[in-house]
């Protein structure tokens, strides 16, 4: 199967735009589960091998390997991912209402490099579809896998309001999200990162903090709610969102998003937009790292970026991570890329 996505199917995908070769890959998809086509990649659903479980918060990993923010903005194709071996997926980035996204064209492959370029913007649907969407997964033929929800505010809410923006995410999605993502590290929507600073950031972490209290002040379950955190952070900053993260009681951080960092071997990728795959690799290794010192290894971290073997997600959890997600190395490496990553990691302590 890796020879026939190499040598065949990719280089098909690859004769198209980058975006078209991503929507006509989700169409197909799910025009497969709809069929219930027997396609190789969909054969084994919803299955794991055993002995790679995770335990983590309240919930069970069939492994450490999920399917990172992005891909299925819509929740749309969740059942077929988790056919295709991952452990976990997380969906969104989804924002309050449905936008357009930036201008195409906003997603580029460098195949050299392994990498990719995007400023896709938060295209999305809102909470409205993807709630419909992962209810209908959750009330459908039972299929393990735990499902993330990544939220976001809108390109239009000034970030003096975000804070309600993830509000309105995070009730929207509590009740359905086995965790939920808050993502303010996106290089694509003007001023995000600003959010990481930290007046706006405790206000943010205060606020989800509260939420979530309250729900188990109704006797609902608390939901591990995780701050997805961005490459490019100088040491003290990392230090204070890693205190904030603390101190307010959350439950974890994804490390890391994409990188607008251009430095060394990419200072010719002149595309405007956050750079993932192999160049962000050490990158985020090292924020891992850094992150797991500064908590002694007590903070949980789903460790992101550049991905594409097994080595290169042992490297992670080796750093500190519980977890791991990939998305660019999906791209290169085709459907069987999280079975084997799944069968040749170590067995999670
Ligand atoms: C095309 C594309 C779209 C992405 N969209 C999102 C998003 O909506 N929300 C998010 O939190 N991260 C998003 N990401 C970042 C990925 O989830 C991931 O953190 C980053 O790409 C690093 O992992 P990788 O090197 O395996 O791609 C996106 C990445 C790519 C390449």
């Amino acid at each position: 199967m890796a020879s026939l996505y190499q040598n065949i199917i990719r280089p098909l995908l690859f004769l198209q735009s980058p975006e078209n070769a991503h929507n006509f890959s989700l169409s197909g998809l799910k025009w497969a589960e709809r069929l219930g086509l027997p396609l190789v990649c969909l054969r084994s659903l919803c299955s794991s091998p055993a002995g790679k479980e995770v335990k983590l918060w309240d919930l069970e990993f069939s492994n450490p390997v999920g399917l990172a923010a992005g891909m299925d903005k819509d929740a749309e194709v969740i059942r077929p991912m988790l056919g295709m071996g991952f452990g976990f997926v997380e969906v969104g980035t989804v924002t309050p209402v449905a936008q357009p996204g930036n201008p195409k064209p906003r997603l580029f492959r460098y195949p050299q490099h392994h990498a990719v370029v995007n400023r896709m913007g938060f295209n999305n649907d809102g909470l409205d579809s993807l709630v419909s969407n992962v209810s209908r997964f959750k009330t459908g033929k039972p299929c393990k896998g735990v499902i993330g929800i990544n939220i976001g505010k809108q390109k239009d809410t000034p970030n003096e309001e975000a804070h309600l923006d993830y509000l309105k995410g995070f009730e929207a999605t509590a009740d359905l999200a086995d965790y939920v993502a808050v993502n303010i590290s996106s290089p694509n929507t003007p001023n995000l990162r600003e959010l990481q600073d930290d007046q706006p950031l405790q206000e943010l972490l205060k606020t989800l903090k509260e939420a979530n209290a309250s729900r188990t002040a109704q006797g609902k379950r608390h939901v591990p709610t995780l701050l997805k955190i961005a490459p490019d952070l100088e040491d003290a900053h990392l230090e204070q969102i890693v205190s904030n993260v603390v101190d307010h009681q959350w439950d974890g951080i994804i490390a890391t998003n994409t990188t607008i960092d251009r430095s060394g071997d990419y200072a010719d990728f002149e595309t405007p937009g956050g750079l993932s795959g192999r160049p962000v690799k050490e990158k985020s290794t090292a924020v891992i790292q850094k992150i797991s010192k500064l908590t002694g290894g007590k903070l949980p971290i789903i460790g992101v970026g550049g991905i594409e073997t097994a080595a290169d997600a042992q490297e992670k959890l080796d750093a500190g991570a519980s977890l791991v997600q990939v998305y660019s190395g999906f791209i290169y490496q085709g459907p069987k890329m999280a079975r084997r990553i799944v069968q040749g990691i170590k067995k999670p302590a």
